[in-house]
């Protein structure tokens, strides 16, 4: 199997290359990783892509914050320009960097760039999403409760906002590990159904690992295509998940299509939008699909009416109802 960074660079390079006349601008990341990327890159590119001009790649701001880490020379003006920025903790504020790019790589570890935004004029989300999500995921699955097991409780809170009732069907999109499972089985009791439904086989190995599978059935799925009939649920459980998705729009219509008419969506995460931001050191961004100017009218159009909004300091939460 090729080493992550390649399957990355190689990606990128044919969804470049065809463009060119192409200056692409790698941006971000720290100590010199831009100019690093940009070589792999430039370096993925196919040699009848470089007579055009392609490996024009230029860091933008490196550690050093300036203009710097020039890999490569841009040899003549490009036609078309594509910034991509590496996205890595510990930088300050990466609002403004990440705005401005058309592809986002999270780049916490080097040695495993994985995907997290591309515009869909360069590509389409059928082509990353999923795997690039699996690739982001799974190597965090081991160890994910260990890391945020205290939120519980929390979980539990949340489920009771789903007004399931014992016999109900209900659906954790996204689950992970399954940390909203138990408290799921226990509101709609022996006679309900629980299913838990995440992309990411890891995720779904700890959940078993952690005997979560004895509240609900586990499905690896996508949530943009569940494999579901309609209006199967009444209600469907979603922390964590909308954000990643690359077309909430979609999504959300998707969790519409699932659920029963009266039947409740519940959006939720331990942490507020704020502090979470804070935490992956990023800006709050009005463009966020959970703030609410953006929920709202994204859950109305999608056949949900926002009932509960509470974007506190130590949680999100945001409840809907699925109109009949
Ligand atoms: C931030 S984690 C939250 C996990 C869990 N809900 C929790 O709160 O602990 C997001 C989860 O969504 C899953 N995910 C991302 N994109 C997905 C997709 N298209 N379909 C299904 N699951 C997806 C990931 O694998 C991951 O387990």
């Amino acid at each position: 199997m090729p080493e992550r960074i390649s399957q990355v660079t190689a990606f990128l390079a044919e969804v470049l290359a065809p463009r060119a006349p192409l200056t692409v601008i790698v941006d971000g990341g720290d100590h010199g990783a831009a100019a690093q990327f940009a070589a792999r890159l430039a370096a993925a590119f196919p040699p009848s892509a470089r007579a055009w001009n392609v490996d024009a790649v230029l860091g933008l701001s490196g550690s050093s914050g300036g203009v710097s880490d020039s890999a490569l020379n841009v040899l003549e003006p490009a036609a078309d320009r594509v910034i991509v920025y590496l996205r890595a903790n510990g930088r300050g504020p990466a609002g403004e960097g990440e705005r401005r790019a058309q592809v986002v790589i999270d780049h916490q570890n080097p040695q495993w760039p994985v995907i997290r935004r591309m515009h869909p004029r360069l590509a389409d989300p059928e082509r990353w999403h999923l795997p690039e999500s699996q690739a982001f995921f799974a190597p965090k699955a081991a160890g994910w409760d260990e890391r945020f097991g205290d939120d519980l409780p929390a979980y539990a809170e949340a489920v009771a906002a789903a007004r399931l009732e014992p016999g109900d069907v209900a659906l954790d999109v996204g689950c992970g590990t399954g940390r909203a499972l138990e408290a799921l089985a226990s509101a709609v009791g022996p006679a309900g159904h629980v299913i838990g439904l995440d992309c990411t086989a890891d995720m779904l190995h700890e959940a078993r690992a952690k005997g979560r599978d004895k509240s609900a059935g586990l499905v690896q799925a996508d949530a943009r295509r569940l494999p579901l009939p309609a209006a199967a649920a009444h209600a469907v459980f979603a922390a964590g998940l909308l954000h990643h998705l690359p077309d909430h729009a979609a999504g959300l219509a998707e969790l519409a299509r699932v659920t029963r008419p009266g039947g409740r969506l519940v959006l939720f995460h331990p942490t507020g939008r704020a502090a979470l931001a804070a935490r992956h050191g990023r800006e709050l961004s009005p463009d966020e699909p959970l703030h609410e100017p953006n929920l709202r009218p994204a859950l109305t159009a999608a056949g949900w009416t926002l009932s509960t909004y509470d974007d506190a300091e130590d949680r999100f939460l945001a409840v809907a109802v699925r109109k009949p």
